[in-house]
């Protein structure tokens, strides 16, 4: 019944069946103190891959600033003959060939002394490969005499200097502090910890009206698509690739005082993406589960296990609205799509859900939580074990055991409030429509619930579960006061009921949602913490059609002129009108959110 959604398939980094070579170059140069206005080290790590009498590569650029800080800063260097630029990120790039320009992005242009940033671009070679050879800083060369070596990675870095050296040491590495030394996990990460407050989103909502009263509350940093690892331009993401906002991350940690930091990055890019939608779907197809592992997950797992962020604890959630399809959307059930069924049949998200905590949970401070859904999802009976079992069975998937999973988070994106304080579930009211013989009628008791019986799967009785209560607020003048004395079940309960939605299974920029609580560590008994994933504000996808190079397509739930489909009992679909494409910046929806805050704003 479905149709196959529009997809753009972006080829990131290797290409299939290429070797993929380290070239590591290094440099650290002094300039002579007769022109010295600044002195920097730059190190130059190009990863190569052969595709018969050339190839491609990507370049890893640290610049340190080893005397006077600058503002602003342009790095200049030239390629050898062969080579071309394609892609550059975490700086605007000029040149295509030859003389190559990077000057600062608006965010790490300030260079204290000693201080570091990374950029990279990536680009393609003929003949053989080497790496440039000089480099400069605000026009003063860096080259003190030394061209870029070849060489092993280094296990540690040098210390930072702010003398020039009289030698230049080759080296491969950044000039660090010693990595600070992490413990083991923690129970629950958020205790005692605070949370990452990624600028970009914080920019976006404090540039709305009244937008400062929650521009510092800590929101999910979603990677999205391949690109997205390295700063894709995006509109909430901006030029910020996954070190940028660890470096950042770092950066804030080191200005709370002794409070740990936890950073939540979203893990969103399976093959055949939200099979029972079509607003995210994504950039790979059904069967690329290889590229999902290898310029998607490998390159996410590097990064995270850098020694400078050794200290983080980084919470990766993994996959939004994968598994559950698998169990509720195919075969006969009335809402399958063959997508799904394929999904299911291919083994890809079971996989691939596997493979990414597999490979993110061998990093020691990486906490993974994998996405579980919501009530009004999986909180019927045949959902609900089934779908726990289909966890334990991807926990254990791609070489990954039951103990990469530290836990699990519902209602990511999604609308279903946090408590329904008017309405108690009973034989009489799970008869409602609203309720519909479903066994829970709010997250809370669902998240709690659901935990126990994962903890019954065979996952370790220490999980904990998140609950993402960024839009399940439920306030403004909608919101009834205290419970209906209605005769009638239905009227009874709709007159109680918090969620004001038309169904449960709408998720789509639900009109007269609120932000809900505000995040918060260890709620409630088995929750590790209230957070806020989806950054408000952010469209859940379009409401017309609208053309893009994202992989997204256009889901009539999103449009509010449907009539709805049997995943949402064939209602309207509540969503807000003029919606940009998933993801982008939706302006009328963070106003509407903290309008009807609950607890208000
Ligand atoms: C979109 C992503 C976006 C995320 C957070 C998803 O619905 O598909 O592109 O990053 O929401 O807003």
């Amino acid at each position: 019944m479905s149709t196959a959604p529009r997809r753009t398939v972006r080829r990131g980094l290797l290409a299939a069946g290429g070797a993929s070579a380290l070239v590591a170059a290094a440099l650290i140069i002094p300039a002579t103190a007769a022109h010295a206005a600044v002195v920097c080290s730059v190190t130059y790590q190009a990863n190569t891959w052969n595709e018969g009498s050339g190839g491609g590569f990507t370049a890893s650029i640290t610049i340190n600033n080893r005397q006077d800080p600058v503002n602003g800063w342009t790095l200049r260097f030239t390629l050898p003959s062969g080579q071309t630029f394609t892609q550059g990120w975490s700086a605007n790039w000029s040149g295509t060939s030859g003389a190559i320009t990077a000057t600062n992005a608006s965010w790490n242009g300030n260079l204290g002394t000693g201080a570091s940033t990374s950029i990279g671009f990536n680009g393609r070679w003929t003949g053989s490969y080497s790496s440039p050879t000089a480099f400069t800083l605000n026009g003063v060369a860096c080259n003190g005499g030394t061209g870029p070596t070849t060489a092993p990675p280094p296990t540690t870095a040098p210390p930072p200097t702010t003398a020039p050296p009289t030698t230049a040491p080759p080296t491969t590495a950044p000039p660090t502090s010693p990595p600070p030394t992490g413990g083991p996990r923690v129970d629950n990460p958020y205790v005692g910890a605070d949370v990452y407050v990624n600028p970009i989103w914080s920019a976006n909502v404090s540039a709305e009206p009244g937008g400062s009263r929650i521009a510092n509350q800590p929101t999910g940093v979603w990677l999205d698509r391949t690109s997205a690892i390295y700063g894709n331009n995006s509109p909430t993401t901006g030029d910020m690739g996954l070190a940028d906002h660890l470096d950042e991350a770092v950066r804030q940690d080191a200005a709370n005082g002794s409070r740990p930091l936890v950073v939540q990055i979203v893990i969103y890019n399976l093959p055949g993406r939200d099979c029972a939608a079509l607003a995210s779907n994504g950039e790979l197809g059904p069967t690329e589960i290889g590229v999902y592992r290898t310029e998607y997950i490998d390159p996410i797992r590097e990064i995270m296990s850098r020694a400078e962020y050794r200290a983080l604890r980084i919470v990766s959630v993994i996959e939004i609205d994968s598994l559950p399809n698998l169990v509720t959307n195919v075969g006969s059930r009335p809402g399958a799509t063959a997508q799904c069924d394929t999904m299911l049949a291919n083994g890809n998200y079971v996989n691939g859900v596997g493979y990414a905590l597999a490979q993110l949970g061998s990093v020691p401070n990486v906490y993974n939580y994998v996405d579980a859904a919501h009530h009004g999802w999986i909180g019927w009976d045949d959902n609900f074990g089934p779908t726990a079992q289909l966890m334990a069975e991807a926990a254990r998937a791609s070489g990954s055991t039951l103990a990469n999973v530290h836990g699990f988070i519902t209602n990511t994106a999604n609308y279903s409030a946090l408590r329904e304080p008017y309405i108690t579930v009973d034989s009489t009211t799970r008869q409602s429509s609203w309720i519909d013989w479903n066994q829970y009628n709010d997250e809370l008791s669902f998240a709690q619930a659901f935990r126990q019986r994962l903890v019954q799967a065979g996952f370790n009785s220490g999980i904990g579960m998140l609950i993402d209560t960024s839009r399940n607020g439920w306030g403004g003048s909608a919101r009834p006061s205290g419970p209906s004395n209605a005769s009638d079940l239905n009227t009874r309960i709709n007159e109680s009921r918090i969620d004001r939605r038309i169904h449960k299974g709408n998720w789509c920029n639900q009109s007269g949602a609120g932000l809900g609580e505000r995040p918060t560590a260890a709620p409630a008994s088995g929750i590790d913490a209230y957070v806020w994933i989806k950054p408000p504000g952010e469209s859940d996808g379009s409401s017309s059609e609208i053309p893009n190079d994202e992989g997204k397509g256009f889901d009539r739930m999103c449009d509010p002129t449907y009539g709805g489909n049997p995943r949402n009992g064939n209602s309207a679909s509540g969503a807000l009108p003029d919606a940009p494409v998933s993801g982008h910046w939706f302006s009328a929806q963070i106003r509407q959110l903290m309008q009807n805050a609950y607890p208000p704003l």
